[in-house]
């Protein structure tokens, strides 16, 4: 059956008063809706059942559904950079995460996400939160350096649909890009772990550097060619001291966690 009303108990959605003393309790997963968007009204009563099925599953692992009006909270929301409704977010108690992007939205599929957000470590490592990227900036001069074998290390290289991005943990807009937020923080994580081996990570703005970027097939990161917002930060390896055969794209999808890009750097240098 569908709610109609709230089930009892369910909270009133989160306001810029208690906004953050409500994160700081946990994880939360966040629908950031307005009243009047037909595909939030059509979310509300999954959102109930959701939030009504899990609330026991709550406590226990630590996970929280919430809401924000953004017609009554928008100054919240214009600060969390809510670019559409409803955007549903996983947050910590530093904030943003990543975003819910499955669709149908369905009861189940957001309790699948509350459940397998809950279990990884990287959601509440807050040393995490406040460490920062090791990811260097380079502009197209450098990854042309980098492709012409002038380094004495292996590079991982991320590509952005910006031109603004020099620190690449830097609080952005990107256009049609809805993974890029989440993919910083991902990109901190591979930054720092990739520290640990010797192996560099750098960070390319493909607006500003649109021929690189269409030259290794990362064209839609350069500029926009329809209204979807599913363009993804692409990633490379750069091979030091080779002339050619030294770039690698990253063979696999886009993920929003760090472990397979780290395998595929760390596992294409032992081999070269
Ligand atoms: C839930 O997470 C918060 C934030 O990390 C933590 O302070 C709190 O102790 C946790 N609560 C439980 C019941 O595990």
């Amino acid at each position: 059956h569908m709610l109609d009303e709230p089930p009892e108990g369910f909270p009133e959605p989160l306001n810029p008063t208690n906004f953050k003393e409500e994160l700081s309790k946990g994880l939360h997963i966040i629908d950031f809706y307005s009243p009047y968007c037909p595909h939030c009204k059509h979310l509300a009563p999954v959102w109930m059942e959701t939030w009504e099925e899990f609330k026991e599953e709550s406590k226990t692992l630590n996970i929280t559904f919430s809401q924000v009006n953004c017609i009554e909270s928008a100054d919240l929301c214009g600060d969390e950079n809510i670019e559409y409704f409803p955007e549903i977010r996983l947050y910590n108690p530093s904030g943003y995460i990543k975003s819910f992007t499955e669709t149908p939205r369905t009861k189940e599929s957001l309790i699948a996400f509350a459940r397998r957000e809950s279990m990884d470590p990287n959601n509440l490592d807050t040393d995490l939160d406040s460490a920062k990227s090791e990811s260097q900036y380079l502009e197209g001069f450098d990854f042309l350096e980098l492709i012409a074998g002038k380094a004495t290390r292996p590079h991982l290289v991320s590509f952005w649909p910006t031109k603004d991005m020099k620190n690449s943990d830097d609080s952005l807009e990107f256009k049609n890009c809805d993974k890029c937020h989440e993919f910083q923080r991902t990109w901190k994580i591979i930054s720092r772990q990739l520290a640990v081996d010797d192996i560099n990570t750098g960070h390319v703005n493909c607006e500003s550097n649109p021929t690189i970027c269409e030259e290794l097939g990362f064209g839609d990161l350069v500029k926009i060619t329809n209204h979807r917002a599913d363009r993804e930060p692409k990633v490379a390896l750069v091979l030091p001291n080779k002339t050619s055969n030294n770039l690698f794209d990253y063979p696999n999808g886009y993920s929003a966690k760090s472990d397979g890009y780290v395998d595929f750097a760390r596992r294409t240098f032992t081999n070269s």
